[in-house]
């Protein structure tokens, strides 16, 4: 089968960072599948569903205040979805959080093949960097249910979230929670949620 790295056109400011994209996707290819962060895809499935379901966390992350501050991914496993947003936003700094060892190392590793200065890798638990006035954002790690639960004693916090796309039923008092559907080729949608506690 043929490999395409299309970007849908919600994406088209990260055309311009195609190439080192590619080189990620390449990476995540060889080295990601032959050290087990990711199990065995086709090239197209990896680009689709790692690099283009990341690069919109990095939309939404465009558009919600603590902008500016630090953004940690956690359970990142291979770097996903922090490093394609890495990539395509050089200016802020992103921590990915592994509890994993050999992840951590391989992440480090990434790093510096990719030459990504605004990356740390830190390999602790995700609930010893849960404080208060962050931002965290994970796929496929937790479900937005279990980070209602994991955040509500915390304040100012925002929490991006891959999810399956079903209401949370929240308490409205302490949440705010929006939650965005978006196509990640020209026949998958995903979902994300924004989770916001007061
Ligand atoms: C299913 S993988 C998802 C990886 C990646 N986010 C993705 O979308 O492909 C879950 C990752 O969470 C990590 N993990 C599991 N428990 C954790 C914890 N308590 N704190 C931080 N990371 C954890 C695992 O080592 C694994 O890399």
């Amino acid at each position: 089968m043929t490999f395409e790295p299309q970007i849908p056109s919600w994406g088209n400011e990260y055309k311009n960072y195609l190439e080192r994209l590619k080189s990620y996707h390449d990476w995540l290819c060889k080295t990601g599948i032959n050290n087990g962060l990711i199990s065995e895809k086709p090239l197209q499935y990896i680009w689709d569903e790692f690099i283009i379901h990341s690069l919109y966390f990095g939309k939404i992350l465009q558009n919600i205040k603590n902008n500016d501050k630090n953004i940690y991914d956690l359970g990142t496993g291979g770097g996903i979805p922090g490093i394609p947003i890495a990539l395509t936003n050089p200016n802020k700094l992103f921590t990915l959080v592994d509890i994993s060892e050999s992840r951590a190392f391989e992440l480090q590793r990434l790093k510096n093949i990719l030459n990504l200065e605004n990356v740390e890798v830190l390999n602790k638990s995700a609930d010893a960097v849960l404080t208060n006035n962050n931002t965290y954002i994970s796929r496929c790690f937790i479900s937005s249910k279990d980070v209602l639960k994991n955040i509500k004693q915390l304040k100012n916090v925002t929490y991006i979230v891959s999810s399956n796309g079903e209401n949370l039923n929240e308490n409205k008092e302490k949440f705010h929670v929006k939650q965005e559907k978006f196509t990640i080729n020209s026949t998958n949608i995903r979902h994300i949620d924004v989770i916001n506690v007061k």
